[in-house]
């Protein structure tokens, strides 16, 4: 079995599709979902699927302790699912090509601090940018400048407000998120 551990901040959509994706599976799984706020609904959608969690501050990220608890799941990938603190560079070290992100927009473009979420899908809008998309990218110590592993995009056709475009670009997350992750840890067999 390899495990996958996944990160997240907010509601986990992506994390929970995840889940389900690998609940099936007999070589990956989903060992571990690790978030910084205790309301996080992540946690909930965890707990369905029996997947074990960790809530831990912005210090235990930065010092070493939320490193040695994810060594403790030997995780062949780390996973950014809607992760919005910037990522520790002990962590990125210990795990070099196994730590990926999904970013709501078609990167370079609306990346980097401050570019999440809401605030990303308004950016596009008042740019009147015909399409968006995602990007799966892997993550290095700078905001949303690792490389970039897939990309898909969707037209803005009858987008109006910012929630409309994050309908359309969730919606692609949830399509393409889960089997990019798989094809990533069958490459690693390779
Ligand atoms: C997703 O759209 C993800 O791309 C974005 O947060 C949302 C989380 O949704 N991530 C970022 O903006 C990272 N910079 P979810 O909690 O429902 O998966």
């Amino acid at each position: 079995m390899k495990n996958i551990v996944l990160f997240a901040s907010g509601g986990g959509s992506n994390a929970e599709q995840i889940m389900r994706y690998f609940s099936q599976s007999k070589t990956h799984k989903v060992a571990l979902v690790l978030a910084n706020n205790q309301n996080a609904g992540v946690l909930a959608k965890a707990e369905a699927y029996n997947v074990p969690t960790l809530v831990f501050t912005k210090d235990e990220l930065n010092n070493g302790f939320v490193l040695r608890h994810v060594q403790a799941f030997n995780p062949a990938l780390i996973v950014l699912a809607g992760f919005l603190l910037k990522f520790p560079a002990d962590i990125i070290s210990a795990y070099p090509g196994r730590v990926i992100n999904i970013h709501p927009a078609l990167l370079p473009n609306y990346g980097g601090k401050g570019m999440y979420g809401m605030h990303v899908h308004r950016a596009v809008l008042e740019n009147k940018d015909p399409e968006s998309g995602i990007t799966i990218h892997y993550v290095n110590d700078n905001y949303d400048e690792g490389n970039i592993i897939f990309q898909q995009s969707v037209p803005l056709d009858g987008c109006l407000t910012p929630e409309d475009v994050a309908l359309k670009v969730l919606a692609l997350e949830h399509e393409h998120f889960p089997r990019v992750i798989e094809e990533l840890l069958n490459e690693q067999d390779n």
